[in-house]
C-alpha cells in the first residue's frame, strides 16, 4: 500500500529526466525520489514504438518494486507511445511529460502558432498536436525533430559553439514560420536551454520539466500523500550502464553530488 513517506519514481531513457528531477525535488523538498535512467538503451526517440513500449513496461516494472507512491514518466518519447498503457497497468498515479508541456503552450502562444521540438518516435506520434488541438483546434501547430540534441546532453556540450551551430540550423525555420512558443519536448532538452532561446530570442520557450513537477505537487496534494515535513532527501539513483558519464553529467547539472548510484539490469 501507497503511503506519502514511500518514494516518488522517475524514469527516462537517461540523463535528460534530471531536468524533472531538479524541478520536482525544488518544488517538493522534502520528498524521496528514485531515478532510473535507462542508459544503457539511450536513445528510445529513434526506436519503434513496440521496442520503446517494452523498455517503458521494464522501467516501470523496477520502480513499482521500489514501493513508489507516484510514478513520473520524464521520457517524452514515452509519454508519448505508451502512457496510456503503463497507466492502465499499475495503480498508482501516474504522470507524463506531454500534457503539462501542451497546456502551458496554449496559455503562452498569442500568435496560434506553437513550434514542438522532441525526438523523431514523439514528432512522429503526433502526441503534442493532438494534445493541443484538444485545448484549442484552431492553434497551428509545427512539429520538428532535433535528434542531434539529445547526444550534445548525454556527452554534455550543452554550450559552446557546438550546440550553438546546431541550434541555428534546426531552430531557424521555427522563427519563419511564425511560432511565438516553443515547446522543449524531449526531456534533455531544457539542458540546452539557454542556447536555443539565443538562437530564437523572441520565442516563448516552454520546459515541460516545470511543468510536470507542478502537476506532480498538485497531483500529491490531492491524494493528500505529500510530505510536508522533515529534511531535504538526497534519493536514489539507478542506471543501467556505468555511472561515470551519468555522474559527472549529472553532478553538473544538479549542482549536487549524485552519491547514491546503483548499476542494475532490466529485463
Ligand atoms: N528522454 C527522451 C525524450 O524525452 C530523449 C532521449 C531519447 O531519445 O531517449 O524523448
Amino acid at each position: 500500500m501507497s503511503t506519502s513517506e514511500n518514494p516518488i519514481g522517475i524514469f527516462d531513457s537517461g540523463i535528460g529526466g534530471l531536468t524533472v528531477l531538479k524541478e520536482v525535488s525544488r518544488m517538493l523538498p522534502h520528498e524521496r525520489i528514485v531515478y532510473l535512467g535507462d542508459t544503457a538503451r539511450v536513445p528510445y526517440g529513434i526506436r519503434s514504438p513496440e521496442t520503446v513500449t517494452r523498455y517503458s513496461f521494464e522501467c516501470t516494472g523496477f520502480l513499482m518494486r521500489q514501493n513508489i507512491k507516484l510514478l513520473v514518466v520524464a521520457c517524452n518519447t514515452v509519454s508519448a507511445i505508451s502512457l496510456r498503457q503503463i497507466q492502465e497497468s499499475v495503480s498508482i498515479p501516474v504522470i507524463g511529460v506531454i500534457e503539462p508541456g501542451a497546456r502551458a503552450a496554449v496559455s503562452s502562444t498569442k500568435s496560434g502558432k506553437i513550434g514542438i521540438i522532441g525526438t523523431e518516435a514523439t514528432i512522429r506520434s503526433s502526441a503534442y498536436v493532438r494534445a493541443i488541438k484538444a485545448l484549442d483546434k484552431d492553434i497551428e501547430v509545427f512539429g520538428l525533430p532535433c535528434p542531434l540534441f539529445v547526444p550534445l546532453v548525454e556527452e554534455g556540450w550543452t554550450d559552446g559553439v557546438i550546440a550553438r551551430l546546431v541550434a541555428e540550423k534546426y531552430l531557424k525555420d521555427i522563427a519563419d514560420k511564425g511560432a511565438d512558443t516553443l515547446v522543449l519536448g524531449c526531456t534533455h532538452y531544457p539542458l540546452l536551454k539557454n542556447v536555443i532561446q539565443d538562437v530564437l530570442s523572441a520565442v516563448c520557450l516552454i520546459d515541460s520539466a516545470v511543468e510536470t513537477a507542478k502537476v506532480v505537487r498538485e497531483m500529491l496534494a490531492g491524494t493528500g500523500m505529500p510530505v510536508n515535513a522533515g529534511s531535504h532527501r538526497a534519493g536514489k539513483f539507478y542506471v543501467t550502464d556505468s555511472p561515470e558519464k551519468f555522474v559527472a553529467v549529472g553532478e553538473r547539472f544538479l549542482e549536487r553530488p549524485i552519491e547514491d548510484i546503483e548499476k542494475i539490469e532490466l529485463s
